[in-house]
């Protein structure tokens, strides 16, 4: 079942989005050569704690930490460890906290120091991938019109589509309906209407899609270890178009306007 999100939540929302946005901007420039996961994971911790907001992963399904963090071939719900990060490293970051009862889901892929080609242009194409699933979470679209322009865009860029993973809603709950497929066919699937609010999130391999759940538990790596990189916003489908939630917002002004990824000819914010 969907819930469809009033103005009012969507402020809450907005707010929540903010601050998620403000702990992985943080997150992205102490993530150099050197610190270890573990200390990534504190800090975010630290941050979420300190603007009054709950870091919502602690606890989830027996889940021990505030961010995942998955290195290189690693795809998603990486484990914090002692891990330190090198040079050349991917990291993708995932957070997300709750917020006066709502919940904020975001992260993004970051390369330590010098990065091989191979790995800029995997974590340019999975990032464009979502600007252009956004564009798509328009009213009267439906989700396969997301999914297919990111599975499209995500292949043109020679790279492929984690299928076992999705997107998804996001409300009072982490995950709500619908699901968001990073693949699949325009024109099918849920219609969009105004206050639904979505996490998409396309996870990318170098490689083969096929990926693998290691023993924790937790971190899913790509089957032929081929590099991987991540997305993710949470996004409100509005009548004047997709309003990305989880962006920094700039100034007061901006903070109280609605940053509009259309319609304001501000531009969208898109960039991490
Ligand atoms: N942010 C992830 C998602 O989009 C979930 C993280 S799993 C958790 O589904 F256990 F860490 F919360
Ligand atoms: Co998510």
């Amino acid at each position: 079942m969907i819930i469809y999100k009033s103005e009012a939540e969507i402020d809450l929302m907005r707010e929540a989005g903010a601050i998620l946005a403000e702990a992985l901007a943080r997150l992205q420039t102490i993530a150099r050569p050197g610190i270890t996961l573990l200390e990534l994971d504190r800090e975010a911790d630290r941050f979420i704690r300190g603007r009054g907001c709950i870091p919502g992963f602690v606890g989830y399904q027996g889940y021990q930490n505030a961010i995942c963090t998955s290195v290189n071939d690693q795809v998603v719900h990486g484990i914090p460890t002692n891990r330190k990060l090198r040079e050349g490293d991917l990291l993708s970051l995932d957070a997300g906290l709750i917020h006066r009862g709502f919940w904020a889901d975001a992260g993004l892929t970051v390369g330590i120091g010098k990065i091989s080609v191979e790995a800029q242009q995997l974590l340019d194409a999975t990032r464009e991938s979502l600007e252009i699933g956004i564009r798509k979470a328009q009213v009267g679209n439906r989700i396969g019109d997301i999914s297919a322009a990111i599975q499209q865009h995500v292949e043109g860029a020679g790279f492929s589509v984690v299928e076992s993973f999705v997107g998804h809603g996001i409300g009072r709950d982490m995950h709500e309906d619908p699901q968001v497929p990073n693949f699949g066919i325009a024109g099918q699937g849920p219609l969009l209407k105004p206050g639904m609010v979505l996490a998409i999130e396309p996870m990318v391999n170098a490689g083969r899609k096929d990926v693998a759940l290691l023993g924790d538990g937790w971190t899913v790596v790509t089957v032929d270890h081929s590099l991987s990189a991540y997305f993710e916003h949470s996004v409100a489908i509005t009548a004047d178009g997709p309003e990305i939630l989880t962006s920094v917002r700039k100034s007061d002004a901006q903070h109280r306007l609605p940053s509009r990824l259309v319609g304001d000819g501000q531009g969208g914010d898109l960039e991490d």
